[in-house]
């Protein structure tokens, strides 16, 4: 992990306004996250963290404050060059950007770079790339298969292999495991982790998962639109003692698995029953 800030906002407010309820998302959020960081976002449904992921990544405007992603303010792009930033830079793991069912994982995964038209990248080398970041998720077998025919996990490391095709700064994932049965969820962290010590690429995930914040690096805890807590996890400190001794990969299995005792352990138990009474959405 650098020292660099990739993703930075300051005072970030939003409000939904439907006409008859207005809702007050975010109000007035700070964050900032290092280059490299594996963030969890953790918190009660309905407190904000899809909104946030949304107007990080600049699919949303917001109403006041300002984001920068590595230094530059998205929301003074124009459409275009914000889309093309985005194509260029990001990845999304998110549950509405479903897979096509008619095209095979190759196809799928190659989308976005056919559709990146300032890139304009060949459908030959992009098919070598997608072939690329499905062996990189451990699904070289299942190129030509659809949707229908891999299994939920299949089809999420799909999802991470089309997010990851351009190798992006930044990946933005919204509750990649909310489907999925506890193994499975474990190997698409696994992954996920894999991929951020190997090429150092930013994590922001959502979860509703205890387990899957302690292998970040740091949990950031929102409720009613704001940032209530934000702790590192045992997990950063094993990443950052293999730093120390040259070695920024992880041991392969186990390594990312700790018992995490965020500090704010007050704090974490009164969400915790929110928590869990809450809906999964
Ligand atoms: N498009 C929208 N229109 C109106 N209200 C919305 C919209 N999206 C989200 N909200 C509201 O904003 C609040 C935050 O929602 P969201 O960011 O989805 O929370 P979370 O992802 O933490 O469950 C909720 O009260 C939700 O009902
Ligand atoms: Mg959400």
């Amino acid at each position: 992990m650098s020292n660099n800030i990739i993703i930075r906002a300051k005072d970030v407010q939003k409000t939904y306004n439907t006409g008859k309820v207005i809702v007050n998302a975010l109000r007035g959020l700070d964050l900032e996250v290092k280059q490299g960081e594996m963030v969890a976002i953790m918190g009660p449904s309905g407190c904000g963290k899809t909104t946030l992921l949304n107007s990080l990544s600049g699919l949303d405007a917001i109403d006041e404050g300002v984001i920068e992603i590595d230094g530059r303010n998205l929301a003074k792009m124009s459409d275009k060059e914000r889309t093309a930033y985005r194509a260029a830079n990001m990845g999304f793991v998110f549950q509405f950007y479903n897979l096509l069912p008619v095209l095979t994982a190759a196809e799928n995964v190659e989308m976005p770079l056919l559709l990146d038209y300032q890139r304009r990248i060949k459908p030959k080398e992009a098919r070598k790339m997608a072939l690329e970041a499905l062996a990189a998720v451990g699904l070289a077998d299942q190129i030509d298969q659809r949707p229908t025919e891999l299994s939920g996990g299949q089809q999420q490391r799909v999802t991470i292999a089309r997010a990851l095709v351009n190798n992006p700064a930044i990946v933005w994932a919204d509750e990649p495991t909310g489907d999925l049965d506890s193994t499975t969820s474990q190997e698409i962290m696994d992954l996920m982790r894999r991929l951020n010590r190997e090429n150092g690429q930013t994590f922001v995930i959502v979860t509703h998962s205890q387990e899957i914040g302690d292998q970040c690096d740091r949990i950031v805890w929102m409720k009613d639109g704001v940032v209530v807590s934000d702790t590192q996890t045992q997990s950063a400190e094993v990443a950052a003692n293999g730093h120390a001794n040259g070695n920024g990969h992880t041991n392969g299995h186990g390594n990312g698995h700790t018992n995490g005792h965020s500090k704010d352990v007050a704090i974490r138990e009164t969400l915790v029953p929110e928590l869990q009474t809450m809906s999964a959405n």
